[in-house]
Order: C-alpha cells, then sequence, then structure tokens
C-alpha cells in the first residue's frame, strides 16, 4: 500500500555521479574522509563511467586535479588542451559516447595555487571581471574536449551569460549550462577539499552565499534564468531544502541539487560505527531532496543507489 501511494520515486536516470580524475598516479587514490570514493586515474575513470551507464545512472560530473606543481595564479591548466581535466572528458566521451550526459565542474579552484574560485586583484580578492574570462575560455575548452554539458560554479557574477556567449561563438550552441545558482559558502565542503587536493587558505564568503540568508537565492536563480542557464542547480542538498524547494517553486526548467562531499561522509562515518543503518539513511537522504522538488541530484552513491534501484 506505501508503496502505491508513494508521492516522490527515486530513478536511476534522476541521478548523476560526481568523479575526480588525479594526473599522475599509476592506482586510484581513496579519499580519507569520503571512504568508497576515489580519486581515480584515466582508466579507472573510464570504468567508473561505463559501470554508471550499465547502472541507468544519467549523468557524470568530472573534477580534474592536475600535479600540484602545473597550478599556478590564473589556474592556467584549466584552459590547456592537454590539462587533466580536458583529458579526462576526451576519454569518457570516446568510452561513452552520447550514453552518459557528461558534465564539467567549470571552476578554477582546482586548478590555482591559491585555491580561489578565480583569479586574484593586486589586493589578494578575487577579480569577478578578470575571472569571467578565464570562464569563457574554459567553456570553450571544455565543449571542445567533449562535454554535453558545462557547470559554473565559481559563483562570479555574470558567469552564465559569459559562458552562454562563448559556447555560442565557438559554434558549441547544442552544449548545455547546468548553472551552479544557489550555492553556500559551506562547511559540508570540507571532505571536497581533500579530493581535489586543494591549497584553499581562508574561505569563499566574499563570493558564496551566507547560509542565514533564503531570498538572495532567488536573486541569484533570477540572474542566471535571464543569463541562459538551461538547468539550475541549489548545493548543499541537505541542509538547504527549504531553499530548493522555494527554488523548484519559481522556476519551469529542470532543478538539481548536489548531496556534497560532507554530507556523504556523515552519513558514511556514522554508519561506519554502527550508528544508523547505512543503506536505509542514503535513500532516505536522497528521497527527502527529491521531495523538496529536486529533478536530478548529484551523490557520489550514484552508481550504488542506481543499483540497489
Ligand atoms: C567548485 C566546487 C566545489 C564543490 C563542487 N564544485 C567546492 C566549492 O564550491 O567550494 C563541492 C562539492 C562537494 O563538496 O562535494 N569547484
Amino acid at each position: 500500500m506505501r508503496r502505491m501511494v508513494a508521492e516522490t520515486r527515486l530513478h536511476p536516470a534522476d541521478l548523476i555521479l560526481p568523479a575526480f580524475v588525479r594526473e599522475g598516479i599509476s592506482a586510484p587514490v581513496e579519499i580519507g574522509a569520503m571512504p568508497g570514493v576515489f580519486q581515480h586515474t584515466r582508466d579507472t575513470l573510464k570504468k567508473a563511467a561505463v559501470e554508471a551507464v550499465e547502472a541507468g545512472v544519467a549523468g557524470i560530473m568530472l573534477f580534474g586535479v592536475p600535479e600540484d606543481a602545473k597550478k599556478d595564479g590564473a589556474g592556467t591548466v584549466g584552459t590547456d588542451a592537454d590539462g587533466i581535466l580536458q583529458v579526462a572528458l576526451r576519454d569518457v566521451r570516446a568510452e561513452v559516447g552520447d550514453d552518459l550526459i557528461i558534465m564539467s565542474d567549470l571552476c578554477l579552484d582546482e586548478f590555482t595555487d591559491h585555491g580561489h574560485c578565480g583569479v586574484l586583484d593586486a589586493e589578494g580578492r578575487v577579480d569577478n571581471d578578470a575571472t569571467l574570462e578565464r570562464y569563457a575560455e574554459m567553456a570553450q575548452v571544455q565543449a571542445d574536449a567533449g562535454a554535453h554539458v558545462v557547470a559554473p560554479s565559481g559563483m562570479m557574477d555574470g558567469q552564465v551569460g559569459v559562458v552562454r556567449d562563448a559556447l555560442d561563438q565557438a559554434g558549441h550552441e547544442d552544449v548545455s549550462i547546468l548553472a551552479y545558482t544557489v550555492k553556500y559558502s559551506s562547511a559540508f565542503y570540507g571532505p571536497f577539499r581533500e579530493a581535489v587536493g586543494s591549497s584553499l587558505k581562508g574561505d569563499r564568503k566574499t563570493y558564496q552565499q551566507d547560509p542565514a540568508n533564503a531570498r538572495e537565492s532567488l536573486r541569484e536563480l533570477a540572474l542566471d534564468l535571464e543569463e541562459g542557464a538551461d538547468m539550475v542547480m541549489v548545493k548543499p542538498a541537505g541542509p538547504y531544502l527549504d531553499i530548493l524547494a522555494k527554488v523548484a517553486d519559481a522556476v519551469d526548467v529542470p532543478v538539481a541539487a548536489y548531496q556534497i562531499s560532507g554530507e556523504y561522509a556523515m552519513i558514511e562515518a556514522a554508519a561506519e560505527r554502527g550508528w544508523i543503518d547505512r543503506d536505509k539513511a542514503i535513500m532516505e537522504s536522497l528521497t527527502g531532496i527529491r521531495r523538496a522538488g529536486a529533478n536530478m541530484i548529484l551523490t557520489y552513491w550514484a552508481t550504488e543507489v542506481a543499483r540497489q534501484l
């Protein structure tokens, strides 16, 4: 009876797998604070993509982790056609073609030596407009490398419009934009810093949102839609279900939510101690995100959950 009357269902096609690929390693490296999640080699990333397809997962979101020595102030490897993210995009596209929606995180923090999502001005502050020029270049190289969808995640003002223009001018009219529209400055990103080997000192409060504020999210939403976002995202997911519900109510474009690294780590850690039932907690967390209004969910459990479904 409960199954029949359930208002919310999860389906493998709702799920997107975030995945990390690291340059210069010969075997995958498990992320300490994210047991079961790995920095992939080029080969194991291809395998993970094939497994995701076989499980029915809809998409994969790729993050590149370059060698430390290649990071610089401008995040140059982020726009190098042979940078790790572009190499991985080409690998995955060649391996799975159009069987998986291939998405790329469009941000500089994985590639800069200071770990910020943009380039810095003389005072060490993130320079919004100079960063937009870098994002325009990134959009083009990621699309050239085979991304079906680019996902600007740096929270610079104007990023969606600049990326749309750059894609159109480069002949990539068919490449879509999944905008990280609502992105809070969150402690729950902690394990992600390890996952991408980020060297960030300080915080992102000058460009990510204050957890105390809700209305600002609707303003971010209006701007991204006006600039041409095809899909919008709310991030983190679990602690921001109220925001997710507001966003889903306000728009007619698909809405994604990102169950981030800290959300993953909390459930895994509590389960490891025998304090909660892991599988039930995972399903409940995803059902809650779906119920709040997400059409798609980015989750590190995507392949595992898709198999169960
Ligand atoms: C930016 C980016 C971040 C995450 C996804 N894209 C870090 C940040 O915004 O500070 C976090 C994802 C997670 O914690 O799982 N490149």
